[in-house]
């Protein structure tokens, strides 16, 4: 199977609220809505992962925060279709938020559940640490987690 990384359409929506109510029962999966509000923000920048078929298996969004002098971003999410996962997925999703983060200038924020070894590995491997710890993020589970940041790439020394 190829798979397809593309922009995350309106008509995407429907599939993206299907699939969070597998990939995040008990922790407040978005509807198509919140979807369709993601993508109406002119701060964020959504990508789809697509397969042979043309079926959304993936997607992750990435929001512009800050200032132009300050810039920040924040994932706001990112989930891979559970038959299809550990094939590369989740990987190039990151992996084309980061490149955009990294045109827009400033370090990348996110959090993830402290118990979600698989998405903190994938964070970790693309160069995020663990800068906090915020109790009971998730609702309504109340589940812990951690805030994790990938510095600006501009700052790191050059080799
Ligand atoms: C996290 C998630 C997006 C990863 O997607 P994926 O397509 O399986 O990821 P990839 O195959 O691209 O793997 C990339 C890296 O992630 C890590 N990883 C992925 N699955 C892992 C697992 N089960 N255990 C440990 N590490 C794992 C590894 O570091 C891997 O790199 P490697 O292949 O070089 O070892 C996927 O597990 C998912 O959708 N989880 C549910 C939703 C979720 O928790 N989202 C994050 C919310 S903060």
């Amino acid at each position: 199977m190829s798979v397809l990384v593309d922009a995350l359409r309106p008509e995407d929506v429907e599939r993206c609220a299907e699939l969070e109510q597998v990939l995040f029962p008990g922790d407040d999966p978005w509807s198509a809505d919140a979807f369709r509000s993601e993508l109406a923000s002119p701060h964020n920048h959504y990508v789809a992962a697509r397969d042979d078929d043309g079926r959304l298996i993936g997607y992750a969004g990435l929001a512009r925060l800050g200032t132009g002098v300050h810039p920040e971003s924040e994932v706001h999410t990112i989930g891979v279709d559970p038959g299809l996962r550990q094939r590369g997925i989740g990987g190039a999703l990151l992996g084309e938020l980061l490149r955009v983060a990294d045109a827009w200038g400033g370090p990348v924020f996110l959090e993830v559940r402290t118990d979600n070894d698989a998405a903190i590995a994938l964070y970790r491997r693309e160069g995020f640490e663990i800068v906090g710890t915020r109790k009971r993020y998730y609702q309504p589970s109340g589940a812990d987690a951690y805030t994790m940041c990938r510095p600006d790439r501009r700052e790191e020394p050059r080799p």
